[in-house]
């Protein structure tokens, strides 16, 4: 969490600095600040809340320099004020910073031992604090602050900018991710390359443990040992940077309605005239005796999911974990284990932490991510790129579908090489898929009714979602969804768990949600939404035409979707589910692409 910036500028920074933050606001939004270097003399802005009361303060107190850090924030240590905004600034010294200094307290001890005393109550200002330390007892700016990085633990990644200095930056990068951008004449650097893509295409990517001392000539980058390294510098898709709301409301809105394209793009990356295409070297899946999937929230329930599709269809015995448990729980990893890991941002500090135990004992290690220059995917033997473009709504929509696309096609293929499925099945399954960003566009156009059953759930305190089968890990995901963005309590159960508890909250008061196409499973729901009606309970009826007819007249609200074949419904199925929690959420009037609390990229456990 937390998004932070660097530039050396042959112009005045504070604009771009603010233009980046705007690009990296999705990383949290409870404080912003910026500092600046102008004629020798450091000086910052900070304020509380979006970044838009940061813009307004400089109208009216601008901030002159080419050179400055900047800082968009969610809040770990100490609450969101403007005293615990970044940038942290002791002295000659100001520094951004993202993640979680674990020892700040040790070194507030040594500080105090000098006399120093903290003014708030961040790790952070600990860091600005021992580098003014060790600059008073001698050391340059560059060598003070290595030496205070030296002394961190934890999780961070940092730049530091200096009173007196108006051509030096230093960045560390040790479990957040750091993009070092490369202009003509000025350097920049970032938390990741959408932030610097209206200055540069032209990205280095920090390794763990790599520090860096940036000049406008460029950047001098030593490894976790110190030597002296080069990195490579890439060019980046300009395209996968772009982030507008291209008429829409919200980037929510944006991201659902574009899923008919990405998925396309997303087939075509993976499927070619024979079939499905994975990367050299893929999977031997006739060797795969277990498989561990690991994730967490919307990316769980797409693990969920696809738990369901590599038992039924490959016959692989799976597990399914959420990382924040599976890191601490010392699960055994045996023989023939391949370990999965599902991440929009590859940069979840949970699902990596998770991926590195598991690095040494599984025999394979993959990842299925939308950002293929993170962690997660640079820290696999096998990375699955799922090619759904940037995602900045909070709330994900897009990735989740895209990852539902790569799982499936991950146990069709499965399924196949373990001899479970021959070619002219699969490549039935493949003819539906191939059509399902039609099938999306008909599903997008029956928005109305979904919209009117949203208005309606807006209303309520408390909402159930109900599924079995593929349709629970859905439930699941549109609960979640309702719940982030709209604040409405929701809860999701399978079908058939209801008896066992959660019938008793059943009165006309608690709209249940109820994800039915007419699959196999479709007359034990149906029973189910049954006993939710006899009880006063409101249903609203996501199914398809069938399912509907089936269903009878007296359900409250019914979504009805096109007819897929059932093993495709998860993907369709995603799409009212995010509608119902988007045109919820819209008329609560929330902050959809910003809900309370949240951000986008969890970096810290
Ligand atoms: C919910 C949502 C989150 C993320 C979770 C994992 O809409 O977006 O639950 O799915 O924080 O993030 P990634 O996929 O980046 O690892």
């Amino acid at each position: 969490m937390c998004g932070i910036v660097g530039i050396l500028g042959s112009h005045e920074v504070a604009p771009t600095l603010v233009e980046s933050l705007r690009r990296l606001e999705y990383r949290g939004y409870d404080s912003a600040g910026i500092a600046t270097v102008n004629s020798g003399k450091l000086e910052r802005r900070r304020a509380v809340g979006k970044l838009v009361n940061l813009s307004d303060l400089l109208v009216h107190e601008p901030l002159p320099g080419k050179a400055g850090i900047g800082h968009t924030r969610w809040a770990t240590h100490g609450a969101p004020s403007t005293t615990n905004a970044h940038p942290h600034r002791a002295g000659p010294v100001a520094v951004v910073h993202n993640g979680i200094i674990e020892n700040y307290r040790e070194l507030r001890e040594e500080l105090a031992t000098h006399g120093i005393t903290p003014q708030t109550e961040t790790d952070t200002e600990t860091v600005a604090l021992m580098t003014q330390h060790l600059m008073d007892q001698g050391a340059s700016a560059t060598d003070a602050a290595m030496a205070c990085i030296d002394k961190l633990e934890g999780a961070f990644a940092l730049v530091f900018l200096f009173d007196g200095e108006e051509d030096l930056l230093v960045a560390a990068r040790k479990g957040s991710p750091l993009a070092i951008g490369h202009g003509d004449g000025e350097m920049f650097v970032g938390s990741d390359a959408i932030a610097l893509a209206p200055m540069t295409d032209q990205i280095t990517y920090l390794e763990e443990g790599d520090r860096a001392v940036i000049n406008r000539q460029g950047a001098t980058i030593t490894n976790a040992k110190g030597q002296r390294v080069n990195r490579d510098q890439q060019t980046i898709q300009m395209d996968a940077a772009r982030v507008d709301k291209g008429g829409f409301k919200h980037f929510m809105a944006k991201e659902i309605a574009e899923q008919p394209t990405v998925l396309s793009g997303a087939l075509s990356a993976y499927l070619d005239k024979d079939g499905i295409s994975l990367p050299d070297p893929g999977l031997d899946f006739d060797k795969v005796e277990r498989l561990v999937m690991v994730a967490c929230g919307t990316a769980f329930y797409a693990c969920l999911t696809a738990k369901y599709w590599f038992e039924q269809l490959a016959g692989i015995p799976v597990e399914v974990d959420i990382a924040s448990e599976f890191r601490y729980r010392e699960p055994p990893i045996t023989k023939g284990t391949v370990a999965l890991f599902v991440s929009q941002s590859g940069e979840t500090a949970d699902t990596l932490a998770a991926l590195r135990y598991c690095a040494e004992k599984a025999d394979k290690i993959v990842s299925v991510v939308n950002v293929p220059t993170s962690s997660i995917a640079r820290e696999s033997d096998l990375a699955l790129p799922i090619h759904a473009g940037v995602e900045i709504g909070v709330a994900s929509t897009k990735a989740f579908t895209c990852q539902l696309n790569v799982l499936l096609m991950l146990a069709l293929e499965a399924a196949k090489s373990r001899g479970r499925m021959d070619s002219a099945e699969q490549a039935e399954v493949l003819e539906t898929l191939r059509a399902m960003p039609g099938i999306f566009n008909v599903a997008l156009q029956r928005g109305d009714a979904i919209r009117k059953a949203a208005r309606q759930i807006a209303e309520a305190r408390d909402v159930l979602f109900l599924g079995r089968g593929l349709m629970y890990p859905l439930a699941l995901e549109g609960a979640l969804k309702l719940k982030e963005i709209s604040y409405i309590h929701a809860e999701a159960y399978a079908s058939g768990e209801l008896k066992h508890g959660p019938i008793a909250l059943i009165d006309k008061t608690v709209p249940v949600v109820v994800m039915a196409p007419r699959d196999s499973l479709f007359d034990k729901t149906v029973s189910n939404m049954q006993e939710v009606m006899a009880r006063g309970g409101k249903v609203c009826l996501i199914t398809d035409a069938a399912g509907a007819d089936a269903a009878g007249a007296d359900v409250w609200q019914t979504i009805i979707l096109p007819d897929v074949p059932e093993v495709l419904s998860p993907l369709l199925y995603a799409l009212p589910a995010q509608l119902l929690a988007y045109h919820a959420a819209d008329a609560k009037g929330t902050d959809v692409d910003q809900p309370r609390n949240l951000a986008k990229s969890v970096t810290v456990e």
